[in-house]
Order: structure tokens, then C-alpha cells, then sequence
């Protein structure tokens, strides 16, 4: 399983939210899909491309009118969603549905984590001729990445030689005897981390994930120690990964052309258009609808 994959399974399987990053949460991208729904029939079948936890997934169901919602994602393990079908470990690279079998598909910050030259070729493929399709995907440089990137920053310095990861190995290396003085050298570097610069959402979680170890520690003994040590390593490095999907994901202006003229030339009954969602100076992100032309 690639590195990426992983790290998404084990985000979807500890419950850890129903979005990733929040990003689906903004209200400019709720509102977007709000109006793009309004332009579906009742009962259409729509497909979820990539829906992880299914931030938009619910939005689907819950719409007024009624769809047939099915949601698909690579990662092994996901949330139900109430009134869809979720079907998990399905690449958008390869899906497993007939030519045309959607009346619409969408993708919320999906399609671009794929390899999107053959995902997109699968959308186009499994989407009716005359059906519709709503993408909102990552642009590149985005204050969304910005975010995250802050995120990414702050927690480096725990994972770097020297960090929380070294500490945690010469910390589970020691002789109970060790304790008091290895306890507060870990604290230390904790301490030092969190003052060298933000402290973000992420860092906090982290460092108050830590404290409370090292509080245990000498009542739990050396396997709590190395086990909740690794699992705090294990989680900040899945999401370092993430975030590093994001970013690679993310596409720039020529990016987004480039997909856009494919759309146009693969469902010529369509009209294809692009807007950036929020802010004229600083976009969120990138929003491409195709709907039948009226
Ligand atoms: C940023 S999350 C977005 C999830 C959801 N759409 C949302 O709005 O919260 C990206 C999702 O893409 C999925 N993904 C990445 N590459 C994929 C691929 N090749 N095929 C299917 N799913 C993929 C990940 O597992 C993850 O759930």
C-alpha cells in the first residue's frame, strides 16, 4: 500500500473528523455546492469521487431533493454514511462501474490525490453524456495550503534528529533507574520545540499527547513508554504525509486549463466552466463544473 494510502486509512479509521484539514467546512465551498446541487433532478445517481469521510457525501444525502448517492475512496477502511453506498478501497484510477452509469459526479479536494490524467479518464467514462460534474480541488498556493503547510512546519522539529522521535528512542532505551533525569530531558525538548516558533492545532495535540506520556510514564513502566511514543511518531508522520499529498496534488492555473479542455472535448454536450472559489486575490481553491447546456 503506498505511503499516501496508508496514511488516509488510518486517518479515516480513528474517527479523527469527517473532513480532512477542514477544508471542506469553508463556507464559500459549502455554498458552492449548494447552488451546483440545486441543478440536479431529484433521484439522480451521483457518484462521491473520493469521499473519505464523507464531508460531502452527507451533504448528498441530506439534500432536499433526493439522490442516489454512492461514495468511493481508495482508503481501506471509511465511515458509513447514512443513505449512501460507501465503498471503500477503490481507486479513481480504475473504478468499477458501467460507461455512463452516473447522472452526475462529484469530487471534493479527491480527484487531484489521484493520478488525475487516468482518473479524470474515469470520471469522464462512468459520468452520461448528459450528466453533470462538480469538482472542487486544490489550487496551488492556496491559503488552504498555507495553513496546512504552518501545520506541517510546526510539528517538523519534534520528527528531526534530536526531536521527539530520538528522545522517545533514548527514553525507551533507558533503565527504569534513568527515569527522573530522561523524563526531563524529554520535557525539554517538548518545551524548547513548543517555543521555537507557532504553535499550531497540530503541535499543541501533540505536545499535550506527550505530557500526558511522560505523566504516565513511570507508573505504566517501559512498554507504555515505547508504544504511545511510537503511536504519536506514527500519527504525526501520517500527517506530514498528507499534507505533502496536498500540496502535490494541488493545481496550478495551466493545471486546471489543461483538465478543463479535456472535459470540453470528452462530453461535448456539456459547458464547462471554471471558477476559483473565494477570495478574487487569494482563491481557495479551484471549482469546474460541467452541466448540460440549457
Ligand atoms: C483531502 S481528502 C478528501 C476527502 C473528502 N472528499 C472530503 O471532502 O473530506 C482526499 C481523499 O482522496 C482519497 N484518495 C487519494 N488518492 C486516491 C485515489 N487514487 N483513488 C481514490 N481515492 C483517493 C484519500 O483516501 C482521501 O480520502
Amino acid at each position: 500500500m503506498a505511503v499516501t494510502q496508508s496514511a488516509w486509512s488510518r486517518y479515516w479509521q480513528s474517527g479523527a473528523g469527517e473532513s480532512c484539514f477542514a477544508e471542506g467546512g469553508a463556507p464559500e465551498i459549502r455554498q458552492f455546492w449548494q447552488s451546483y446541487l440545486q441543478g440536479l433532478s431529484a433521484g439522480t445517481r451521483v457518484l462521491d469521487a473520493a469521499c473519505g469521510g464523507g464531508a460531502l457525501t452527507r451533504q448528498l444525502v441530506e439534500y432536499k431533493t433526493g439522490f442516489e448517492v454512492t461514495g468511493v475512496d481508495y482508503a481501506s477502511e471509511l465511515p458509513e454514511v447514512s443513505g449512501a453506498s460507501i465503498q471503500a478501497g477503490i481507486s479513481l484510477e480504475s473504478l468499477p462501474f458501467e460507461s455512463g452509469a452516473f447522472g452526475a459526479v462529484v469530487s471534493q479536494f479527491g480527484l487531484e490525490y489521484a493520478d488525475h490524467e487516468r482518473a479524470l479518464g474515469e470520471v469522464l467514462r462512468v459520468l452520461a453524456d448528459d450528466g453533470a460534474l462538480g469538482l472542487v480541488m486544490h489550487k496551488a498556493g492556496s491559503p488552504l495550503l498555507q495553513a496546512a503547510q504552518r501545520e506541517r512546519d510546526s510539528i517538523s522539529p519534534l520528527l528531526d534528529d534530536g526531536g521527539l522521535l530520538a528522545t522517545a528512542r533514548s527514553l525507551a532505551a533507558a533503565a527504569d533507574r534513568n527515569t527522573a533525569i530522561a523524563r526531563s530531558r524529554a520535557t525539554d525538548t517538548a518545551f524548547k520545540t513548543a517555543t521555537q516558533g507557532d504553535v499550531t492545532a497540530t503541535l499543541d495535540w501533540a505536545l499535550t499527547f506527550f505530557a500526558e506520556i511522560m505523566e504516565n510514564w513511570p507508573r505504566r513502566g517501559q512498554r507504555y513508554l515505547a508504544g504511545n511514543c511510537a503511536l504519536l511518531v506514527d500519527e504525526l508522520s501520517a500527517f506530514k504525509a498528507r499534507i505533502d499529498a496536498m500540496h502535490q496534488a494541488a493545481l496550478s492555473a495551466e493545471a486546471v486549463h489543461r483538465l478543463v479542455a479535456r472535459v470540453e472535448a470528452s462530453k461535448p454536450r456539456l459547458s464547462v466552466r471554471l471558477s476559483p472559489l473565494g477570495a478574487e486575490d487569494q482563491p481557495l481553491a479551484w471549482a469546474v463544473t460541467a452541466v448540460q447546456r440549457g
